[in-house]
């Protein structure tokens, strides 16, 4: 029995070591140009998914799906998100380009069909292992609703809307 033991903590040893001259001689990859790897796709979605499976809120959203909330959330998302996620040009900036993740462009690849609890969770709490931010400490509960209403409704606006949403400038970098 001490023997096996023995054996075991050897075996961690040898590993930590080998983790750590892994990481320290540079073979880890720290760089952001280039497509992750399976196991980091893997890992980093799979955990995404549990995650909101557990925390997202299932309920009703707290905030009216009124002209004024819509409204309110085109213009945040104009302050905080459209240079990452583009106008409704959906045209993406250099910044959306060059994250590791690159940052989908939301006027075309929209998260109309998602649950409003599931769009919450990752502006509130950001996404982990990619350039997406947590908006806790920023916004404050009712404007993070409003967003996502705002992005739930992106196909549908009122017109009143439409017009704010169109004329928030195109995120697309000077050439
Ligand atoms: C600095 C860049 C950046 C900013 C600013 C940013 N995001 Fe993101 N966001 C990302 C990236 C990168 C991803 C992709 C993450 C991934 O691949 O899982 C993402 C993912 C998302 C997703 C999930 C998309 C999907 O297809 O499931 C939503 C929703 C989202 N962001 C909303 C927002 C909102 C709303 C704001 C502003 C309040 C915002 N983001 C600001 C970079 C950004």
């Amino acid at each position: 029995m001490k023997k096996f033991l023995a054996g075991v903590v050897a075996a961690w040893v040898v590993l930590v070591i080998g983790i750590y001259a892994f990481v320290s001689f540079g073979c880890l990859p720290a760089n952001a140009d280039s497509k992750p790897p399976i196991i980091e796709r893997w890992m980093a979605h799979t955990s995404l998914r549990a995650s909101i499976r557990r925390e997202a809120p299932q309920g009703p959203v707290p905030v009216a799906l009124t002209d004024a909330n819509l409204e309110a959330g085109v213009k945040l998302y104009a302050a905080n998100c459209a240079v990452c996620h583009g106008a409704s040009d959906g045209e993406p900036s250099n910044i959306a380009q060059g994250l590791y993740q690159h940052a989908p462009q939301l006027a075309q690849d929209g998260v109309a069909d998602d649950p409003e609890g599931v769009i919450y969770w990752k502006v509130k709490h950001g996404i982990r292992l990619t350039g997406m931010p947590a908006f806790s400490p920023t916004l404050t509960e009712e404007q993070v609703w409003q967003v996502v209403l705002f992005l739930k409704h992106m196909d549908s606006l009122p017109a009143g809307v439409e017009k704010t949403w169109k004329s928030v400038p195109s995120a697309k970098t000077a050439d």
